[in-house]
Order: structure tokens, then sequence, then C-alpha cells
């Protein structure tokens, strides 16, 4: 059976749409059931609206306090039933209790090669750095900001002219490879997390995933 999967998002979406199409596709054993934003004017919703995706806007400004946000979200969520909830671009930092409601079921993407660089600017700040290499991280998440286990990332070499945003838009290019990768093997039980472990094809992962070098 199909995976239900729920989509948060909060701008552009490009990583929402690259897991759409590859749903359609049948390349992920899933369905996008619905796709939710906490920003009214994120394009994400024009797209999920385009390939005929369910779609609801739960604005964070109109809440008082982020728990009353969270409780709307979480409820929200729930209703879906979803078996993986996909932050993509989601840029809300979560509750704790939040999170709890959903171990081991969502995954989030961060462009850096985590550990580093947790939080916004991570081009920037690994081109200030000196780094040579960048990337991208999907991981589990948890309560700790950009710091549950990575399953997947990408690897690019950074280019001694490259401003952030020349790094943001090949960055970028290399996670609408690796997400549906790894929503994938969720979809089909070869990614499974098993009291706080992760496990690709049975073998406990390092926290520190697996890197793809395709690219
Ligand atoms: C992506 O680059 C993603 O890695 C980043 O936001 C962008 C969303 O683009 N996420 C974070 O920074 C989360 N900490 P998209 O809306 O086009 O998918």
């Amino acid at each position: 059976m199909k995976k239900r999967i729920v989509i948060l998002v909060s701008g552009n979406g490009s990583n929402a749409q690259a897991i759409i199409d590859q749903c359609r596709n049948d390349y992920i054993n899933g369905e996008v059931v619905a796709l939710i934003s906490n920003r009214p004017n994120a394009y994400a919703l024009v797209r999920a609206e385009q390939s005929n995706i369910a779609t609801q806007c739960i604005d964070h400004t109109k809440y008082a306090e982020r728990h009353l946000f969270d409780n709307a979200l979480a409820s929200c969520i729930t209703k879906l039933q979803p078996d993986l909830i996909v932050l993509a671009g989601f840029m809300r930092i979560l509750t704790t209790d939040f999170v709890a409601q959903f171990e081991g079921k969502m995954l989030n993407i961060h462009p850096s090669l985590l550990p580093k660089y947790p939080g916004l600017n991570t081009h920037q700040r690994a081109i200030e750095s000196g780094d040579t290499n960048h990337g991208a991280s999907v991981h589990f998440v948890t309560s700790e900001l950009d710091g549950g286990p990575v399953v997947l990332k990408s690897q690019i070499k950074i280019r001694e002219a490259d401003t952030p945003n020349e790094l943001a838009e090949r960055v970028a290019k290399t996670e609408w490879k690796i997400y549906p990768e790894v929503v994938r093997w969720f979809c089909e039980d070869r990614l499974q997390w098993i009291n706080g472990a992760v496990y690709f094809d049975n073998k406990m992962l390092q926290s520190n995933g697996m890197v793809y070098d395709e690219i």
C-alpha cells in the first residue's frame, strides 16, 4: 500500500515539487495527501494546487504562542493520518511536544553538511569559514534544531568565486535528488526508526548518515 505523505512548507516548494513529481512517477511508493503551509503567500501552495493536491494554510501569525500554533498544526496533521511528514523548507521551530507526537516519522532537509551550520545563512557561513565542501542533509527530526540523525547528504565543491546565491542554487539541485531518494526508502520500509536509532536495509546508520556521490 502507498504511504500517506504530508508535506509542510513555508516558501517556494521546490523540494515539495520534486517529491510530488516522484510520487506521480511511481518512483516513490507514496501519495502526497496534503501540503500545509504556515505562510498564506507560499508559492508551494500554488504548486500543490496545480498538482491537484489538497492544501491547507495555518498562519502562525494568527497564534499568540508557539505551542498554540503547534497544537493546531498537530491536530490538522493527525486527521490526515500520515505515515510520513516531510518538512520541505518549513521555517518554524517546532516544540518538543509536537516533535514527540511524530517521532520517527518526520524528515527534514537542511542546506548544510550537518552537524555543520544548523540554523540560517548556511551558504554564507560555509564560504566565510573557507570550507571546500558544502551540501545538504536529509535527517529525522528530533527536538534539537537541525540535530536529528542524518540519513543522506549531498556533497559539492565550493568554487573560489562562489557567492552564497550561486552556492545555494547548486546545493538546491542536489536537494531535489537526495530528498525524494530518502522518501522512497522510507516508503519502501528500507529506512526505519527503531527506538531512536535509524536503520537502512536492517543495518544501523551512524548519526552522520550516508553520502550520495552520484550527483
Ligand atoms: C531548501 O534549501 C531547504 O534545504 C531549506 O530551505 C530551502 C527550501 O527551498 N531548509 C532549511 O533551511 C531548513 N532549516 P524550497 O521551498 O524551494 O524547497
